[in-house]
């Protein structure tokens, strides 16, 4: 199965790059230690899909997600929406720079693939 490699050196603080990972979009973002601790400080029984940012973060300062909205399918826009995470043009989905669905139609937050950090400077997705 196909594994991707990704030298985290090449992303900036407060970018997300979009990579394309068996055919879908991959959505690697470095994020700034406002986004983490906004995350962080999210309460958890508030959201439609509960789930805690250290549960879809293996590194605060790195999220891993597929870039493929759990509505139906769309690419969403990084750095974008109410939440300023990602924000889905197709009807309307806003996501948090956790992934996590906190406005709109889609059910369920961005999905975290399989990943792994072999080494301070390497991403392994897959
Ligand atoms: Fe994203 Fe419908 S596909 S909001």
């Amino acid at each position: 199965l196909a594994k991707i490699e990704i030298k985290l050196g090449d992303i900036p603080e407060g970018k997300n790059v979009t990579l394309k990972w068996r055919g879908k979009p991959l959505f690697v973002r470095h994020r700034t230690p406002e986004e983490i601790s906004i995350e962080q400080g999210v309460d958890v029984a508030s959201l439609r899909d509960p789930q805690p940012d250290s549960d879809r973060v293996k590194r605060t300062e790195w999220l891993v997600v597929l870039g493929v909205c759990t509505h139906l399918g769309c690419v969403p826009i990084a750095n974008a929406g109410d939440y300023g995470g990602y924000y889905c043009p197709c009807h309307g989905s806003h996501y948090d720079s956790s992934g996590r669905i906190r406005k709109g139609p889609a059910p369920l937050n961005l999905e975290v693939p399989e990943y792994e950090f072999p080494d301070d400077e390497t991403l392994l997705v897959g």
